[in-house]
């Protein structure tokens, strides 16, 4: 017989079926034997009457542990006390291999859980997450390529800061000193004269120093860049992207948000049009809503955006940051020259920045002024430099966090589990 996934065997639902994968829950008695089995697709109640079976079979099935391998040969039967709502009544099994003593058990700590994450990786919740991810990921690029944009590689070692030295990870490059990329914008920019409309999602590296829920030390970001736009197109793609994102998760991943027991009406709600504030708006809802006195020029931090998003439903773009506190190519805004043309997306619920964005400083004075000011060397730029040498126009783009948004889409508590191997400053094994 050949082998059918268990979903599969699940729709079918009636009829003769052989599957195979993991013990999840096993119990029994001295007649039947109830064995949950899994695989990547669902799970499923196999029944085991010991009547059908050799003693020395029965044997063999009574010392089955949980995460032993096996196949299952049966027939289906609908039964409503099942956990899918149905029943495998077994005929045949082979065992694949006994596992020993699983060490992961109810009641588990999250630190122990995730000091044994290639194991507690095959749990239904991280499944569930990753299957999220996967998706994520897809709608992402389906919607960069229905807008005609092409997938570009950028590199991961690169010369060059591009979101502030400070949270560089520094690598040995043969004889040279080298780092991981914290994004792949500067090389962007350049590919961009080329390609005009290009889009990655990438590993970014950051060495964060904080122990945050949202920050990881590697990380996965969903990026575009084009030509001929400015901050208004830029909005225009983020709220929509992110709109069939979690549209497009709700469709497909109906059966995961269950497992998760996430509340879809909130995300039934995330389409476009998003809300839109200048920093300066939003200084003012602190003070009047909250009562907090945020001075001109000082970054939002996690708490004030928390404070922030308790009053919006649906995603908030927040433009129009300070300057001199934003990364050195950000455009100065003509029009509020304190003020940048670039903006951040924050999630609702208490899930933070998911987006950070901006149209690109096509003025090589200003740019190497602004570099000065972070205390880079311009010489180490020149490259970047003379991508605006050479018929430089007006281009933009903006990165969206991938684990920031699976964590939103699901529920999560923490980012780590957005992740299958997460990496923060103390947690990098297995
Ligand atoms: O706001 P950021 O730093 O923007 C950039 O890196 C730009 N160069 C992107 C661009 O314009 N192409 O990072 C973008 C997003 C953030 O909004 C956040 O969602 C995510 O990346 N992010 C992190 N996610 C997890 N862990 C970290 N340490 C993160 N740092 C940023
Ligand atoms: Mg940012």
């Amino acid at each position: 017989m050949t082998f059918i996934s268990i979903q599969e065997a699940l729709t079918k639902g009636k009829g003769t079926v052989a599957i195979r994968g993991w013990i999840y829950r096993e119990r029994g008695s001295n007649e039947f034997k109830f064995i949950v089995v899994r695989d990547s697709s669902n799970i499923i109640q196999c029944v085991f009457k010991k009547e059908k079976f050799s003693s020395t079979d029965w044997d063999e099935l009574d010392k089955l542990t949980v995460e032993s391998s096996m196949t299952v040969e049966g027939t289906l039967k609908e039964d409503k006390r099942a956990p899918t709502g149905y029943e495998l009544q077994a005929e045949k099994f082979t065992v694949v291999q006994r596992a020993e003593p699983f060490p992961i058990t109810k009641d588990q700590s999250a630190e122990f859980l995730l000091d044994v994450r290639h194991l507690s990786i095959r749990s239904r919740r991280l499944v569930a997450v990753m299957k999220i991810r996967h998706t994520v990921m897809k709608a992402f690029r389906a919607y960069f390529m229905s807008q005609k944009f092409l997938e570009m590689a950028p590199p991961i070692f690169t010369p060059n800061a591009c979101e502030g030295g400070s949270t560089l990870f520094e690598v040995k490059y043969y004889k040279e000193k080298m780092y991981l990329t914290q994004s792949w914008q500067l090389y962007a920019e350049a590919a961009v004269f080329a390609l005009e409309r290009i889009f990655c999602i990438s590993p970014c590296f950051r060495a964060e120093k904080s122990k945050t829920s949202r920050h990881l030390s590697e990380f996965w970001m969903a990026e575009m860049e084009a030509t001929w736009i400015g901050l208004p197109e830029l909005l225009t793609f983020a709220e929509d992207c992110v709109s069939h994102v979690v549209q497009t998760v709700l469709q497909e991943n109906a059966e995961e948000l269950k497992i998760l027991e996430r509340d879809v009406e909130k995300l039934k709600k995330i389409k476009a049009p998003f809300y839109r504030k200048t920093y300066a708006e939003v200084l003012k809802i602190l003070d009047e809503k909250e009562g907090l006195k945020i001075p001109f020029g000082k970054d939002l931090r996690t708490i004030e955006e928390d404070l922030v998003m308790k009053h919006f439903d649906k995603p908030l773009m927040v433009t129009n940051y300070p300057k001199e506190i934003m990364a050195f190519y950000k455009k100065r805004d003509p029009k509020q020259p304190d003020t940048c043309l670039c903006f951040d997306m924050l999630a609702p619920e208490g899930y933070g920045e998911i987006i950070g964005g901006s149209e690109r400083d096509t003025d090589v004075k200003e740019l190497e002024k602004a570099l000065k000011k972070e205390g880079e060397k311009i010489e180490n730029y020149q490259w970047y430099l003379d991508t605006r040498r050479y018929g430089s126009v007006q281009h933009g783009g903006f990165g969206m966090g991938v684990e920031r948004v699976v964590s939103w889409i699901c529920g999560l508590d923490n980012i780590k589990d957005a992740i299958p191997f997460p990496r923060t400053m103390i947690r990098f094994k297995p």
